[in-house]
């Protein structure tokens, strides 16, 4: 693949978790915020581990088919990587990350990518949705919404997880994320997130599940959510959760 003249947000993150697949303007955009904002670093591999936790705990309770959203690269720590034994259909709205989610999964016959704006599932290919998430409409599955309600204002946002919720079946679960308010003590950060950036408290984020319910854990800062031991210290810049389309 010619390298990127433009840095990728999912890149940066791989960079940040230590990973393969970004290129020096990349390297050179997340330098540049961990300028304005050190510890993106721990932050972001807290992150991956509650994806890991979250993720772990869908296939426990027996899903083996996984739809990630606005999914970023496929390393990592990623979905297919944790659930073992499950099938995984990567989704992304950004043409180059599609393109290096394929080249990664290339020889993989139980993770696919594909283009998909989450914002709008019918963008979704039917064929490789039906493939990699086989259970889709007709038993529970796990939409994992990871790195995107930032970007997303609170109508787009409700409207998105609604739609999704109507498409799933019973027992499908979801696990989220929302930016905290951590980045309003460093302007500097903030305006480099740009004026779509949206910060929110778990307050204001549960009315946006609509019908999605949250499991007794709540909404709670990744690095406390189904801990196992003593949480990471690192700020709490996300908060997380897993939530349910109750079975029935
Ligand atoms: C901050 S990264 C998060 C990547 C990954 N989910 C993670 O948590 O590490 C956000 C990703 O969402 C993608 N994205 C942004 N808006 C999207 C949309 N409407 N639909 C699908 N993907 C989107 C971006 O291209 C980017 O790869």
């Amino acid at each position: 693949m010619a390298e990127p003249e433009q840095p990728s947000t999912a890149r940066m993150i791989d960079f940040w978790l230590g990973g393969e697949h970004h290129y020096p303007v990349d390297v050179a955009a997340a330098r540049a915020f961990e300028g304005a904002y050190g510890p993106c670093a721990a932050i972001f591999r807290d992150l991956r581990a509650f994806l890991g936790r979250a993720v772990a705990a869908i296939a426990d309770a027996g899903v083996d088919g996984f739809l990630v959203l606005g999914a970023g690269l496929p390393t990592r720590g990623n979905v297919h990587e944790v659930a073992t034994a499950a099938s995984v259909l990567y989704t992304d709205v950004d043409p180059v990350t599609v393109r290096l989610g394929q080249q990664i999964l290339a020889d993989n016959d139980r993770a696919g990518y594909g283009y998909g704006d989450a914002t709008d599932i019918g963008t979704l290919d039917r064929a490789q949705l039906h493939r990699f998430v086989p259970g889709w409409g007709r038993r529970p599955v796990g939409v994992v919404f990871l790195g995107l309600a930032a970007f997303l204002d609170d109508a787009t946002l409700a409207r998105t997880l609604e739609e999704i919720y109507e498409a799933v079946s019973p027992g499908s679960f979801l696990a989220f994320d929302f930016d905290s308010e951590e980045l309003a003590g460093y302007p500097e950060a903030l305006a480099m997130m740009g004026p779509q950036f949206r910060m929110r408290d778990p307050a204001s984020f549960g009315p946006l599940l609509g019908r999605w319910t949250p499991t007794r854990d709540g909404i709670v800062a990744v690095s406390r959510w189904r801990v196992d031991g003593v949480p990471a210290a690192v700020p709490d810049a996300f908060h997380g959760g897993l939530a349910v389309k109750p079975a029935g």
